[in-house]
């Protein structure tokens, strides 16, 4: 057993120790935002946050998050309005949609450490999150939105 926080709730998973976070989130907990890809750590799928930095988790063991806050899509914004997420809708980003969780998580991590994050910044910092559909110029113009927005005052807490 495996005790941590999910979205803000104490929770214990049932699972093996060795059992991917990815697999606990989606299966044991229903949160079905978190996406498998490749399941080696290589497309950025699955990303989630543990103790608001971000993590691969089809590659990790749920026991190596005991004791930890994990974030997940679901819980990046309690009404799903996170600077974020308004600026994915405005800027139309999604295709299939598979890859968008984990663009959106990943991005969340740098817009929070580094809401001034140049474009430079913003590209390397999402170059490792593949999309089989190329919507890479749109994922750059809806972080850029968003980060415009916040360091305007107008998008909320990243
Ligand atoms: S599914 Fe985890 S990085 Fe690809
Ligand atoms: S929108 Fe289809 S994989 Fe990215």
């Amino acid at each position: 057993m495996t005790s941590f926080t999910l979205n803000g709730k104490p929770v214990t998973s049932q699972a093996e120790a060795d059992t991917p976070l990815l697999w606990v989130i989606r299966d044991e907990f229903k949160l079905k935002g978190t996406k498998f890809g490749c399941g080696i750590a290589q497309c950025g799928a699955c990303t989630v946050h543990v103790d608001g930095a971000p993590l691969r988790s089809c590659s990790a063991p749920v026991s190596s998050v005991a004791g930890q806050s994990i974030t997940t899509i679901e819980g990046l914004d309690p009404e799903g309005r996170h600077p974020l997420q308004i600026a994915w809708v405005e800027a139309q980003v999604p295709q299939c949609g598979y890859c968008q969780s984990g663009q959106i998580m990943q991005a969340a991590d740098l817009l929070r450490r580094k809401p001034d994050a140049s474009d430079d910044e913003i590209v390397q910092h999402m170059t490792g999150n593949l999309c089989r559909c190329m919507s890479y110029t749109r994922i750059m113009k809806a972080v850029r939105l968003a980060a415009d927005h916040l360091n305007n005052g107008a998008g909320g807490a990243a």
